[in-house]
């Protein structure tokens, strides 16, 4: 089989490419991206730009299975587009099974919000192709262990209320694509890739204060609060409306959801967001 990663040369889709190697299955892979030149070794590079819709349908040429990872372009309507431009490529390509790396608690949203691409996405597959599988991922532990880091001087770790999130480690949803990827039976099921429990802010930290051996609160502040000190710090607009976002899906519960996909699908269990910040942390 000849399976492909779009997304390849990025912190996620280089994890499933390694996966998929480490799983040794003799199968033919191809790493896709606007910088083909850094794969090395068995793995075939080709040049696939997701604004560039000929390249995509070049790039996909002669695959069986194929995921997409979206690009992290956070400029509003974007991804959405660039992520339908992939699915139609694959389709022309005629890659015979499709999947798409989406997000926990994707929704239809206005094309404003950095997160509509997701439920876009989705929809453009589920109507489009006739062989598709959708993981979403909860959110990564690795981006609150630098959230933490930044913060943990102060003495205190801020939401916007109290989030429970299922923090997944980013080489456990790899895991989970390549399982999904080199498995049988996935056709039409949409797959949610989770750590193993719902952590709140407060129980957040509390493990941070115990790694640390000192305390840590957890405070509660408004979003202007939270603009303000992310500002402070130096960090352009966009991405302070990426992350306040990011937040407010947080406290709405979207990513207050655990699941046994990553076992299911990897075949081992994921590592708790203790374990994650015990390796970043400490
Ligand atoms: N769930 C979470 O908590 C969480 C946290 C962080 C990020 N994310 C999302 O997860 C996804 C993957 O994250 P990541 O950490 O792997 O991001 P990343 O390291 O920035 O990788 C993004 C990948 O997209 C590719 N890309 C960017 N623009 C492209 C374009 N126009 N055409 C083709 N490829 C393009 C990049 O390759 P080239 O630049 O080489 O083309 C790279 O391979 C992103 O959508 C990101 O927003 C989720």
């Amino acid at each position: 089989m000849k399976i492909g990663v779009s997304g390849a040369s990025g912190k996620l889709g280089g994890a499933v490419v390694a996966e998929l190697i480490a799983r040794g299955s003799g199968h033919e892979l191809v790493a896709i991206s606007r910088s083909p030149e850094s794969v090395t070794g068995t793995v075939e590079g080709r040049l696939g730009d997701y604004d560039q819709p000929a390249s995509l349908v070049k790039a996909y040429a002669g695959l069986d299975r194929l995921l997409i990872i979206p690009s992290a372009d956070l400029r509003p309507g974007v991804r959405g587009g660039q992520l339908k431009n992939a699915i139609d490529a694959a389709l022309e390509a005629g890659v015979a099974h499709i999947f798409l790396m989406s997000a926990a608690g994707a929704r239809e949203e206005a094309e404003t919000s950095h997160a509509s691409a997701y439920w876009t996405a989705e929809q453009h597959l589920i109507k489009t192709a006739s062989r598709w599988t959708i993981l979403r991922m909860s959110y990564y532990a690795e981006s609150m262990a630098d959230e933490i880091k930044m913060s943990q001087g102060q003495g205190v770790l801020a939401g916007l209320g109290d989030e429970r999130v299922s923090y997944v480690s980013r080489d456990d949803i790899a895991a989970a694509a390549a399982g999904a990827m080199l498995g049988h039976d996935h056709e039409g099921a949409i797959y949610t890739a989770t750590g193993p429990a719902a952590v709140s802010g407060p129980e957040r930290a509390a493990i941070v204060s115990e790694l640390l051996g000192k305390p840590i609160g957890f405070a509660v502040i408004s979003e202007e609060q939270l603009r303000a000190g992310l500002s402070q710090s130096g960090l352009p607009d966009p991405i302070i409306e990426a992350f306040v976002h990011i937040k407010r899906r947080f406290v709405a519960g979207n990513f207050d959801i655990v699941t046994e996909d990553v076992q299911r699908l990897s075949g081992r269990a994921p590592k708790s967001l203790r374990d994650i910040l015990a390796q970043h942390l400490v």
